[in-house]
């Protein structure tokens, strides 16, 4: 092992006195491993504690590997290595190997190539797929606290059963009488078939619902288009000086061509941003960002893998019962409580109502004025994209106190600014920098969440809201990361500078899926961003919103921007953040 790790690792032989420290720290590794094969939170924690001594660069080797054997044993992982034309700047050792670590945590298993013709009939068919309710060691009784798992079984429409996985299922358990939902755990076993597991939250009749979101066969149509077609949402900018005008598009990464391009990336941040240089006009004449547009360019023979209604967001049927019925809990069961389950539920819904399970107390927050109590003398910044400029939204509504500045903004684009001046209460709105699908956005108006925190006082009083990932879907997830990256960045500066600063980060969410919404914005994409997401704000002190919780348990059809029920229940827990129940 020595001889390999120096092979790969010339840093070894330079610093010979670390030589020992990375055998020791190897040795170490290997036995806690050993120890602790299935605790993959204790494995990240040593990472950390690896990575705060500095040692990243000394023990990447090994622990790469370590990580592709213990977190996704018979996956291959992808080789997301190959970025087209996109190119990155070059990241510190640390957040490197966090990249790297966060990859092979979401890799997605392997789905076939697509050989042309590929047989239609031979991809994952939801009318021909069930799921079975696995009775268990309960012998078929069900109690509030157990948990419930389902096995599904995915065929082909000639009713093959399917020998490989990457299937893209949700699942949830109900009950529309009791306003109850909950959102259950998948796991896929490789073979075809997939478990999922639900906690049993409530008594009463529970029902089961599987959604195939898409089959694996279409995943591999999404990996393609993020290798190959980075840049299938497109964007203009326009340049002025004096009369002239020009527009050029602009990305993320631009393909290269003879064109000399204008390069924006933050110098900052970092983040990445490019123009083909106009013919006439300079690269400082640049004045507005816009949406540009969409390139579809896939195969009718692909196109038949998104196919609303009969093989993209289609339930899957139960081969017998779908539903159950859960006893209340047995005396002297112990309490099933969320923290330590490892992978439950972060909430549920019992009549309608967001029951946090991570210990939080969500307190109903129904009248405006319950709402000005607890905002009372707060600033509440919002950043991001529309999903969180909903909130803005629904404050502003929610509260007939608060008084909207009109600027004379675009009402997609903002900033907005509304006052409670009786009650010195302050919210904003201002959305997250390129890429962003906005139309006419002034230059000056482009600001990185990151630069923008930077910005922001903090305090007891001050609470920062995040939500960005819809419009990040359709790059390299590299893009992601690192946006991410620099805005934990910002936010560690700030919370320690102003430690009782309040940072609160809602999450992705699954999506009402046409074919446009599909290609550019899949839940598949999502579902890794929200992934990213989590891996990257883990061990800070912000709290979460599961947006991707709240709309799968809830009964309302999946949307980007979640109907008002949702989002009222989103508000609830943002504002049990702030104004925490007392003794609770
Ligand atoms: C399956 O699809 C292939 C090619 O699309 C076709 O040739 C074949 O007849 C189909 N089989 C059935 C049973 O429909
Ligand atoms: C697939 O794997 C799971 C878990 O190992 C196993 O329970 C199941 O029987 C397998 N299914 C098939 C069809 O081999
Ligand atoms: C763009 O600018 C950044 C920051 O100055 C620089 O690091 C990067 O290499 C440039 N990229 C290209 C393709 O010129
Ligand atoms: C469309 O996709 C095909 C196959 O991947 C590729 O050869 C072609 O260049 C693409 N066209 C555009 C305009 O991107
Ligand atoms: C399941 O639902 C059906 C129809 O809604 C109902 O008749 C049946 O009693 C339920 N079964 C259980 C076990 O709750
Ligand atoms: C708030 O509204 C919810 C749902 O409409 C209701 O169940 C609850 O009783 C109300 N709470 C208070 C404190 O009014």
């Amino acid at each position: 092992m020595k001889a390999q790790i120096c092979k790969r690792q010339a840093v070894c032989s330079s610093l010979p006195k670390y030589r020992y420290i990375v055998l020791l720290l190897a040795v170490f590794v290997l036995i806690l491993i050993l120890i602790m094969k299935d605790n993959m939170d204790t494995l990240e924690l040593l990472w950390h504690f690896i990575c705060l001594m500095h040692l990243c660069q000394h023990v990447s080797f090994f622990q790469i590997k370590l990580n592709s054997k213990i977190f996704t044993p018979s996956v291959s992982p992808v080789s997301y290595t190959d970025h087209g034309f996109c190119t990155f700047l070059p990241l510190s050792p640390r957040d490197a190997l966090e990249e790297k670590y966060i990859l092979k945590s979401i890799a997605w298993p392997e789905t076939p190539p697509l050989t042309s013709p590929f047989p239609q009939n031979k991809t994952s068919d939801p009318a021909h797929s069930i799921f079975t309710i696995v009775s268990g060691r309960g012998g078929g009784q069900w109690h509030v606290g157990d948990k419930l798992e389902v096995m599904v079984k995915m065929y082909d429409s000639q009713r093959n059963p399917k020998k490989y996985g990457g299937d893209v299922l949700l699942a949830r358990l109900h009950n529309p009488a009791l306003g109850a939902g909950v959102a259950g755990q998948v796991k896929d076993h490789l073979n075809g078939s997939y478990s999922a597991v639900f906690s049993l939250l409530w008594e009463g009749s529970a029902q089961v619902e599987v959604t195939l979101v898409h089959p694996s066969e279409a995943v591999t149509v999404l990996r393609r288009l993020t290798r190959e077609q980075p840049d299938r949402i497109y964007f203009k900018s326009q340049f002025r000086s004096g009369s002239a005008t020009e527009i050029t598009t602009c990305n993320v990464c631009l393909r290269p061509t003879q064109q000399p391009m204008c390069n924006y990336t933050d110098l900052h941040t970092g983040d990445l941003w490019f123009c083909y240089k106009p013919k006439k006009l300079s690269c400082d004449a640049r004045i507005s960002h816009s949406k540009g547009g969409f390139n579809q360019n896939i195969s009718a023979m692909e196109r038949k893998l998104f196919q609303s209604g009969i093989n993209m967001k289609v339930s899957i049927l139960a081969s017998g019962p779908a539903n159950i019925t859960v006893l209340p809990k047995n005396k002297g069961q112990s309490q099933v409580s969320s923290s330590s389950m490892e992978s439950g539920p972060s909430g549920y819904y019992y009549q309608g109502v967001w029951r946090a399970l991570d210990g939080t107390t969500v307190s109903q927050f129904n009248t405006s004025s319950a709402i000005t109590q607890c905002l009372k003398g707060k600033v509440v910044h919002l950043y991001g994209d529309s999903t969180i400029r909903q909130w803005f939204e629904y404050l502003n509504t929610a509260l007939p106190d608060l008084k909207e500045f009109i600027l004379q903004n675009s009402k997609q684009v903002g900033p907005f600014m509304t006052l409670d001046y009786a009650n010195n209460i302050l919210v904003t709105y201002r959305c997250h920098g390129p890429p962003i699908r906005f139309s006419n956005v002034p230059t000056s108006e482009l600001r990185y969440i990151a630069n923008e925190l930077d910005n922001v006082v903090g305090g007891r009083n001050t609470i920062v809201v995040l939500g960005i990932w819809s419009h990040l879907s359709t790059f390299p997830v590299e893009v992601y990361i690192r946006r991410l990256q620099g805005i934990r960045r910002a936010v560690v500066r700030l919370l320690s500078r102003a430690p009782s600063t309040l940072v609160v980060i809602r999450t992705a969410n699954p999506k009402a899926l046409m074919l446009y919404e599909t290609l550019t914005n899949s839940d598949w994409y999502s579902l890794q961003r929200d992934k990213v997401l989590r891996a990257i704000f883990k061990g800070l002190n912000v709290h979460l919103v599961d947006a991707w919780e709240m709309v799968v348990a809830h009964n309302l059809p999946h949307s980007l921007h979640p109907q008002p029920p949702i989002i009222k229940n989103m508000i609830n827990v943002l504002l049990s953040y702030i104004c925490p129940k007392k003794g609770a």
